[in-house]
């Protein structure tokens, strides 16, 4: 193992729904933790459904990973690093992304054993930031490569019952607790629970909240004009709360990475075929 792939960082950021804030707080905290550490993060986000939200957003025209795969060839792929790295763009913020695919059928035919070999040459120049749709199986897969999970979650009672539902299936897998973190996001919304009650509802599965996240009235408008939050008001209440998400990365000791995955190549696909 050399140094520069055992220093370098896999983060995944998931929750139990659609809308609870992933997307909102993996990209903030990529161009906050680009800067902070001066290594450069790319983001893949692992979405069945190809929508390309952080490329609009930053303004890049990144190739997908199936693009990458059909012009370099498989084999290539693993062995040409810097090849692969020179493909993807950055923007000014240090910050690149990378999709599965543009077309949700390129997605479906993408499997463990090559996205594997290709975030393990990436992991050389880049932390990874996986943005990850709630698909049991892309979580696993997530799960299984990360130092660290984020999950983010509203703090009304559905999303809570899915958050006790996948953390008993996590349970299950054997996947240590300790590697995950729980972010309320819009926890003072209408139909949210009492911050004490959330507490007490993850203190049942063994977990404290690491940041409580307010609703941020500016966050839709400029994720809405291709505008980053942390870019254009850093000073807001919500950044305020990601700063201790920045702080969790900082004291975070990378593993040594093994990039393998319990998950079988017809399973991961299996959410992208049930849309
Ligand atoms: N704390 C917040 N305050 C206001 N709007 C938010 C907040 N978090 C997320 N949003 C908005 O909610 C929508 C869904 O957020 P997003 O980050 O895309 O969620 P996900 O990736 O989990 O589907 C977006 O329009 C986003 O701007
Ligand atoms: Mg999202």
């Amino acid at each position: 193992m050399d140094n520069l792939s055992s220093s370098s960082r896999v983060i995944t950021f998931t929750g139990p729904k659609e809308g609870v804030g992933k997307t909102s707080v993996s990209l903030n905290l990529a161009l906050a933790w680009a800067n902070y550490q001066k290594r450069n993060v790319i983001i893949i986000p692992l979405d069945p459904a190809c929508r390309q939200e952080q490329a609009m957003i930053l303004g890049l025209n990144p190739p997908s990973m199936a693009e990458i795969i059909q012009t370099l060839g498989r084999e290539s792929v693993s062995a040409l690093g810097a090849l692969l790295r020179g493909k993807i763009p950055l923007s000014h913020y240090g910050v690149g992304v990378l999709p599965l695919a543009k077309r949700r059928a390129d997605a479906a035919r993408l499997s463990p054993d090559v996205i594997l070999p290709i975030l393990s040459k990436l992991s050389q120049s880049f932390d990874i930031f996986l943005d990850v749709d709630p698909y049991f199986p892309m979580q696993v897969f997530a799960f299984d490569i990360s130092d660290l999970v984020f999950w983010v979650t509203n703090s009304n009672v559905s999303s809570l019952n899915a958050t006790a539902a996948t953390f008993r299936e996590i349970n299950e897998l054997h996947f240590p607790i300790s590697k995950f973190e729980a972010v309320c996001n819009l926890y003072d919304m209408p139909g949210a629970l009492a911050p004490k009650e959330v507490e007490k509802f993850f203190k049942q599965l063994g977990k404290d909240i690491l940041a409580f996240m307010p609703w941020e009235d500016s966050l839709p408008g400029y994720t809405n004009q291709n505008k980053v939050l942390i870019v254009e008001q850093p000073n807001t209440q919500w950044i305020k709360v990601l700063r201790v998400l920045l702080g969790r990365l900082a004291e975070l000791k990378p593993g040594e990475k093994h990039w393998a995955t319990t998950v079988a190549a017809p399973e991961f696909t299996h959410g992208a075929e049930m849309l």
